[in-house]
């Protein structure tokens, strides 16, 4: 018979006591912030479904990133809407395209900074796929041919860790190798080992002008009913060279980071997509929720389910109200 023996609530009397008892801790250290860079100077745009995150020039990226640093969160993701998009991405592997001078100003700017990019096709293609797209289909290993090379340019420009995010067979042994080769063997690969085909994903769509021009991503983000071929995709993208690896979206697949956080040993990220963030942005907006709590409520069950960090637009939110807290 535990009670009265037994009373939770004798460690929830006070918020001291609340804090001795913490499970789980949320810090700025776990937090990596993305970022979208267009063509230009002085373009800040903010995005009609994500307010409070904006199109940027690199200018203006470079202001952002230092107060970035200086909130005490280590990390970046850039993610890049170049000028011209074509069928074969040429942009994506520019050397002087608009994310690899971004990375140039940032490191000069803010060399402490972590700056991952993005790698993928989709926000150069025309066609707005991921890959290279014959007879209407999305083919696999003429793609992995252009990722490495992006990934390497990336890394020539100054990245320091990359993160495919394409969903392509292959692809980390690919741009693994396509880095070792030239040099850049302690250059970390994040992958998006777990990437789901996800609604939540329509704000950043707009953000980064990557709508598919026809069909879905279903033939290569995986299905969301799909639990037990998370652990297959990761173990493959370990065994391929993954530093770390990223489930995505976060909310509505708690369930895959806590398998993946069991399973393996390696950093697991999750990425708070766009969608997560409008939704808290737009329930708050309407005064149907308080924003800084639920902030810290999402970010911190990320955090339970095992994620050691956390890809998210509310970076630096989060940051600040985790000062005063
Ligand atoms: C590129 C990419 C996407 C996101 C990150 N990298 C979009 C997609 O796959 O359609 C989504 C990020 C977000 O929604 O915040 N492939």
């Amino acid at each position: 018979m535990p009670f009265p023996i037994h009373r939770p609530r004798r460690l929830r009397q006070s918020e001291t006591i609340r804090r001795m008892v913490r499970e789980t801790r949320l810090s700025p250290d776990n937090l990596i912030y993305p970022l979208f860079v267009v063509p230009g100077s002085s373009v800040r745009r903010e995005i009609p479904s994500m307010p409070g995150c904006y199109q940027q020039s690199v200018d203006e990226i470079a202001k952002e990133a230092k107060e970035v640093y200086s909130l005490g969160i280590p990390a970046i993701i850039l993610f890049g809407i170049p000028e011209h998009k074509d069928e074969i991405a040429s942009e994506a592997y520019d050397p002087n395209g608009v994310v690899q001078t971004a990375i140039k100003a940032l490191k000069d700017r803010v060399p402490e900074l972590m700056v991952i990019t993005d790698v993928c096709l989709c926000e150069y293609t025309s066609h707005g796929h991921c890959g290279i797209v014959k007879d209407g289909r999305v083919i696999n290993d003429p793609t992995l041919e252009l990722l490495s090379k992006e990934a390497l340019s990336h890394v020539k420009a100054g990245a320091d860790m990359v993160a495919p995010s394409d969903m392509m067979d292959g692809r980390v042994a690919a741009i693994r190798n396509a880095l070792d080769s030239e040099g850049f063997e302690n250059i970390p690969i994040m992958s998006y080992a777990a990437k789901y085909a996800s609604a939540f994903y329509g704000p950043f769509r707009e953000a980064a002008e990557s709508t598919p021009q026809f069909g879905d991503r279903r033939s290569y983000q995986m299905d969301s009913t799909n639990r037990r071929e998370a652990i297959k995709e990761v173990s493959l993208d370990i065994e391929e060279g993954a530093d770390i690896v990223m489930v995505k979206p976060a909310l509505s697949y708690l369930d895959i980071i806590s398998d993946i956080k069991d399973a393996f040993d390696v950093p697991v990220a999750a990425y708070n997509v766009s969608g997560e963030y409008s939704m808290i942005k737009a329930a708050s907006s309407l005064g149907w929720l308080d924003e800084d709590r639920a902030i810290l409520e999402v970010l911190t069950s990320i955090r339970r389910a095992g994620a050691d960090m956390i890809l998210t637009y509310f970076a630096k939110d989060a940051a600040r109200l985790l000062k005063r807290y």
